[in-house]
């Protein structure tokens, strides 16, 4: 089995990024982890990855001013070095021109930090909280042009508790996340996953659903 040249793109702490390190450090896993890549030189995360013994680049943001097609193009002529085949955005807080996204159709992934398509964007804890939500979670799904509306592959599900703060909701979702980002890529990576009429199916086994994802601390 030849395993998926995948890039992580990171803006920050990179905790789903150790996931998916963590995950392919099985030799079975049918991903690997050749490149972390950040837009961002502090980003905590390129610290954890080069701990892990993966190759990291910066490419600043701030050196290509307001030309975002001159920092994708950037960005790509790495990704193109290191031969990558899958990218997956892992807290990457930078928005993509559509030639990027485009160039990337079907191969490029992104966890958001909500049950999409309910609350895009950013402040998803807050904002789940005020609207009153019961049950919130995290979604992993193909990158498009328009923001966070891709086609959903997986997704993880928590109850939201009536003492809940946006942080310590955050801090359950981002369990769920570390869980099902893994997941998706070994989907994606196994070419699992067709997208059909704009919803992803998935072939073969069935996977976990978003119910068995719900972590074992949930009342
Ligand atoms: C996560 O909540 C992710 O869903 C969102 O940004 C956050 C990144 O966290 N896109 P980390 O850098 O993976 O720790």
């Amino acid at each position: 089995m030849s395993r998926k040249r995948v890039a992580i793109l990171i803006s920050g702490r990179g905790s789903n990024m150790a996931a998916l390190i963590e995950a392919a450090k099985d030799k079975n896993y049918p991903a690997e982890i050749v490149l972390v890549a950040s837009n961002r030189p502090d980003a905590a995360g390129l610290d954890t990855a080069q701990a892990a013994g993966i190759a990291t680049v910066v490419v600043d943001h701030k050196a290509y001013g307001k030309d975002r097609a001159a920092f994708d193009g950037a960005m790509q002529a790495v990704l193109e070095q290191y031969r990558i085949e899958l990218l997956c955005l892992a807290g990457f807080m930078r928005l993509l021109t559509d030639g990027f996204v485009n160039h990337w159709q079907g191969r490029m992934i992104n966890i958001h930090p909500a049950l999409l398509p309910a609350f895009k964007g950013l402040d998803t804890h807050q904002r789940a909280l005020d609207a009153g939500a019961k049950v919130h979670g995290a979604t992993v799904h193909f990158v498009v042009p328009e923001m966070d509306a891709g086609p959903i592959i997986m997704q993880g599900a928590v109850t939201v508790r009536a003492d809940d703060s946006a942080q310590t909701l955050a801090a359950r979702v981002l369990a769920v996340e570390h869980r099902i980002y893994p997941l998706a890529l070994k989907l994606v990576a196994e070419g699992r996953v067709r997208v059909v009429d704009g919803r992803c199916r998935i072939d073969g086994t069935p996977v976990p659903d978003a119910a068995q994802l719900v972590p074992s601390d949930q009342p």
